[in-house]
């Protein structure tokens, strides 16, 4: 039905093109005057999830700094800010397309496993996979890869210098920002590991009572190792005093890192994936994350429907099957592209899989998972952040940044201030054993020294011909869905304040349910999706935290959105001078 709406647009424009050729006189009544399409936006405009970062990512433009200054800003402010979700001690995936050259890249900062590693350090004296070990303290953290992500960024992309781009979030972390709710209740959910180092106590605990809202939160040891990175770019941390009392630290607390784990981690440059949606070309994560993969599948089982047409029930449903299906995939075949040589990527985002993909869904009947070959439950983890810019030059910035789930490992390295993440649980741990989130194991995602754990993170861009949008979130296997629910409220025709604050639903094809945000389905849409067969999981909370950006480049006009599940966050905009 789209299909055809699209066939009678372009036969509408071919015959009032015709008409206008003989009769020039009618044709501008016929069609709208289209204004030329603007070459650069009209100024800048950044979602982040905290109104100091997205401020930060603003100030370093305003002196004269580009995107990729701003998301170096931005990146290393909200570890400050929200260290519940990203941070110095994590990992990131930047999406960067510059302007100059029209090119995308691919950023990956993931953390990696130290050359130490190996699955049995995971398991408990009776053979189990110890989740307690792959979640918290030393052998959870895998080496950091934000720092030099951060510095690879500012070195090659970048206007201004890395020290210029950190100085907003050392002033910060100096100066102190007032502690809010979810930080709060996020510590009082994660304190009791994090109580077992004293070092974590001191940054978190100071005097010996909790941070509370309201508080002022000073981070001085931070401080000095964001100083550390901007004085000796990468080598401020991967090499020197910070670098020895991180491995000190990790050592002593049960860790097995060396100098040369820090000193030997490179960021890694990779071709972004991409594919197209109904007008959209769309750009986005690659492996080591499973999102790109799994968007295009989903994307294209979906292309063929036009979901605008159909009632929501059936709408709901088309989307949820393509999930089960795409979920299945994902965690099967998927892992650290330097070490997976035989990913299936081609077939799982070809048409003609999905094409094939589709023939198995029944227009009004769920499909049990139990009857799809193969079984791969997906996680589901809450933490991560989000950020998206576009310039005044018309560079743009996707970026979701990690310590995996809340607070990371809970440890801080003694004397750096450097709360390292828990991402060794991202990897399959122990072969068929679904570890904390439900994950299984599979070989592609085995733990191997220097390997990157598979990720869910998937900062996108959507570019159409008259628009760019930029677009991620937080969310664990949630991403996936989300970025999904998102592309296609964009296609719809919402703004990004719309799109971010859109109700949810999410299918990971096991456990075999459909889960709901509160009150994101009518009832009697759930009562249909119940008749075709499903099991609803009705949620009290909700999940996410998109960070979205749109530039109309038709009427030249900049947007943004923030979710508004998320009380600090913010959309901010300068305006530039763009006299030629
Ligand atoms: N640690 C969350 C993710 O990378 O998907």
């Amino acid at each position: 039905m789209r299909k055809s709406l699209l066939t009678a647009a372009v036969a509408m424009c071919v015959l009032v093109a015709g008409t206008a050729v003989s009769a020039p006189t009618v044709a501008p009544a016929v069609v709208p005057a289209r204004s030329p399409l603007a070459a650069h936006p009209p100024g800048a405009v950044i979602a982040s999830a905290h109104a100091l970062a997205t401020d930060a990512g603003l100030r370093v433009i305003a002196e004269g700094g580009n995107a990729f200054d701003a998301a170096v800003a931005v990146a290393s402010t909200l570890g400050v800010v929200e260290p519940e979700s990203s941070g110095i001690g994590g990992g990131d995936f930047f999406l960067l397309h510059d302007a100059r050259t029209g090119k995308d890249l691919f950023v990956d900062a993931r953390e990696t496993a130290p050359a130490a590693v190996s699955a049995a350090q995971y398991l408990d004296a009776n053979g189990h996979l110890d989740h307690d070990k792959a979640l918290d303290g030393a052998l959870a953290a895998g080496i950091p890869g934000a720092p030099a992500g951060w510095a690879w960024i500012a070195e090659h992309y970048g206007k201004l210098s890395l020290r210029q781009d950190l100085a907003p979030a050392i002033a910060i972390a100096r100066d102190g920002f007032p502690v809010y709710a979810r930080m709060v209740s996020e510590y009082s959910e994660r304190s009791t590991v994090m109580r077992r180092w004293p070092a974590t106590l001191a940054v978190y605990e100071p005097g010996g009572k909790p941070l509370a809202v309201g508080d002022t939160f000073k981070q001085p040891e931070l401080a000095a190792t964001l100083q550390a990175l901007a004085d000796g770019g990468a080598d401020g941390f991967y090499r020197g005093e910070v670098a020895s009392k991180i491995v000190a630290a990790v050592n002593a607390t049960g860790g097995h890192w060396t100098l040369a784990d820090l000193s030997g981690y490179r960021v890694k440059l990779r071709e972004p994936m991409t594919f197209a949606y109904h007008q959209w070309h769309i750009v986005t994560a690659p492996p080591p994350s499973s999102g790109g993969v799994a968007l295009a599948e989903l994307l294209n089982i979906l292309s063929a429907w036009d979901l605008r047409a159909v009632d929501t029930a059936t709408r709901v449903h088309l989307i949820v099957e393509a999930m089960r299906r795409a979920y299945r995939d994902r965690t099967f075949y998927l892992g650290d592209p330097d070490f997976v040589r035989d990913m299936p990527i081609a077939r799982l985002t070809s048409q003609a899989y999905a094409d094939q993909l589709r023939k198995g869904i029944a227009m009004d009947k769920a499909t049990p998972s139990s009857s799809l070959p193969g079984v791969a439950p997906a996680k589901v983890g809450a933490h991560t952040t989000h950020f998206s810019i576009i310039d005044a030059q018309g560079n743009y910035v996707a970026a979701t940044l990690t310590v995996n789930t809340t607070y990371g490992s809970g440890l801080v390295a003694a004397g750096t201030g450097v709360l390292l993440n828990n991402e060794m649980d991202d990897f399959a741990l122990q072969a068929g054993v679904p570890n904390a989130y439900g994950v299984t194991g599979y070989d592609a995602n085995k733990v191997e020294p220097g390997k990157r754990p598979l990720s869910s993170m998937s900062p996108t861009f959507m570019i159409s011909p008259d628009k760019v949008v930029v677009l991620g979130t937080p969310g664990g296997s949630r991403i996936i869905t989300m970025v999904l629910l998102g592309i296609l409220g964009f296609d719809d025709g919402l703004t990004p304040q719309q799109v971010v604050a859109l109700p949810r639903f999410h299918h990971q094809y096991l456990p075999d349910s459909i889960s709901l945000e509160p009150h994101a389905l009518a009832a009697d849409v759930i009562a249909k999706l119940v008749a075709m067969g499903y099991r609803i999981d009705q949620r009290n909370k909700t999940w996410g935290n998109m960070q979205a950006v749109e530039w109309n480049r038709r009427r030249n006009t900049l947007s943004g959105g923030t979710d508004p599940r998320n009380p600090v966050g913010k959309v901010g905009m300068q305006r530039m001078n763009l006299t030629p």
